[in-house]
C-alpha cells in the first residue's frame, strides 16, 4: 500500500508538470484528491493495511493529499498572475506618446463661395430668402409659366415624389412665394440645394443655386446687365471675360444666360467647357408678365430682374477645380485645400 501511495503521487506530480492550463489543474484535482478521487479511494481501503502500520499509512496519505493540493493551489495562482500580466501587457499606455492633434474642419467651398455671394448682395441691398426644397409642381412649374406638358419641362430632368410635387429643379419657385406674399419693392436672394436628374463631370444630381430677384418700378434689362456684371467681376476679377447670350426661359422675358471663359483652359477649349473655351455659370431675366399676372403683381406697373446661378459651377471656376463631382466624395484631401 505504501508503494502505491507512492506511485499515486508520482503519478500524480507527472500530470502537473503536464498541466497547461487552469481546467488540466482542476481536473488533477478531482481526479486523486475528490471525494471519488485515486488518493480518497486508497486511503478508503486503509482495512488492506496490517493495523499496526495504518497509523504511519494514515498520515502519510493525509501528508500527500496537503502536498499536492498546496502544489495545486501555488500551480493555480501562478497561472492567474500571468494571465492578469498579459493583459496589462496587452493594455499598456505609451504615457511619453504625443497625443493625435485635433483636426480643424474648414467651410466646404460650395459654403464658401454661397457666403462671399451672400455678402456680396447684401451690400447691393438684397435679403436672403428661403424656400422648401420638396416643392409643389404649382411653384416649381405652373406658377413659373410652364404649364404640364410644355417643352421646358424636358430642359430640366425632374425627380417626382408624387405626381404634383417634386423636388425643385431650381430655386426659382423661391421667387413666387416670396412674390405671393410681399408687395414691390422686392430684393431677394435665395440659396439652395436643387434636384435634376444629371450626372456627368459638369453636372451632378443635387447642387446648388441662388436665385435673386429684384422688382421694382421701372426696372430695365440695363439694371440686370449692370448688376450681374459687378457681382461677377467681384467674384472672379476685374479682368474676368463674360458674355451675355441670349437665352430663353419661360419665366424671363428676355432672356440672357452668362457665360465667364473657361479657367481651366483659359478659353483654348476643354473637357470641361465642352471644347467651347466659355462655361455657363447663370441664367437670367426681365420677369415675364405672365409670372407677374400670377403673384397678383400689375405688369404695367413693374418690373423687374432674376437670376439663378450654379454655385458649384462658381466655385469650379474660383478654385479652378475641373470635376464638379469632388464637392461631393467627403474627401479630406480634397477638401484641405480651400
Ligand atoms: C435655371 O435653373 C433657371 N431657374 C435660372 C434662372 C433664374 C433664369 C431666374 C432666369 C431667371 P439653368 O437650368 O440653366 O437655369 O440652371 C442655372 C445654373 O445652374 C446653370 O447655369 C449651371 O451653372 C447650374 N446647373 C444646372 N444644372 C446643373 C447640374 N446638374 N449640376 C450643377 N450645376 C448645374
Ligand atoms: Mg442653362
Amino acid at each position: 500500500m505504501m508503494e502505491e501511495l507512492a506511485a499515486l503521487r508520482e503519478q500524480a506530480e507527472a500530470e502537473l508538470r503536464k498541466a497547461g492550463t487552469e481546467e488540466d489543474l482542476l481536473n488533477v484535482r478531482t481526479r486523486y484528491l475528490g471525494r471519488k478521487g485515486l488518493l480518497t479511494g486508497l486511503l478508503r481501503n486503509i482495512s488492506n493495511v496490517a493495523p499496526d502500520e495504518r497509523p504511519e499509512f494514515g498520515k502519510r496519505c493525509n501528508e500527500v493529499k496537503e502536498d499536492l493540493s498546496a502544489r495545486i493551489d501555488q500551480l493555480l495562482a501562478g497561472m492567474a498572475a500571468s494571465k492578469r500580466n498579459e493583459g496589462f501587457l496587452r493594455e499598456r499606455i505609451d504615457v511619453t506618446l504625443p497625443g493625435r492633434g485635433v483636426r480643424h474642419g474648414i467651410l466646404h467651398p460650395v459654403t464658401q463661395v454661397r457666403e462671399e455671394i451672400c455678402r456680396i448682395f447684401a451690400a447691393l441691398g438684397f435679403s436672403v430668402v428661403e424656400g422648401p426644397e420638396v416643392e409643389l409642381d404649382y411653384y416649381n412649374f405652373e406658377a413659373l409659366n410652364i404649364p404640364k406638358d410644355h417643352p421646358a419641362r424636358d430642359m430640366q430632368d425632374t425627380f417626382y415624389i408624387e405626381d404634383n410635387i417634386v423636388l425643385r429643379t431650381h430655386t426659382s419657385p423661391v421667387q413666387v412665394r416670396i412674390m405671393e406674399k410681399t408687395k414691390p419693392p422686392v430684393r431677394v436672394l435665395s440659396p439652395g440645394r436643387v434636384y435634376r436628374r444629371d450626372s456627368d463631370i459638369s453636372h451632378t444630381p443635387m447642387f446648388h443655386q441662388i436665385e435673386g430677384l429684384l422688382v421694382d418700378r421701372g426696372v430695365t434689362f440695363g439694371d440686370l446687365k449692370g448688376t450681374l456684371t459687378v457681382f461677377l467681376k467681384q467674384v472672379f476679377g476685374e479682368e474676368t471675360a463674360l458674355r451675355f447670350r441670349p437665352s430663353f426661359f419661360p419665366f424671363t422675358e428676355p432672356s440672357a444666360e452668362v457665360d465667364i471663359r473657361c479657367v481651366i483652359c483659359n478659353g483654348r477649349g476643354c473637357r470641361v467647357c465642352g471644347q467651347s473655351g466659355w462655361l455657363e455659370i447663370l441664367g437670367s431675366g426681365m420677369v415675364d408678365p405672365e409670372v407677374f399676372k400670377n403673384v397678383g403683381y400689375d405688369p404695367e406697373e413693374f418690373t423687374g430682374f432674376a437670376f439663378g446661378l450654379g454655385l458649384e459651377r462658381i466655385a469650379m471656376l474660383k478654385f479652378g477645380i475641373s470635376d464638379i463631382r469632388l464637392f461631393f466624395e467627403n474627401d479630406m484631401r480634397f477638401l484641405d485645400q480651400f
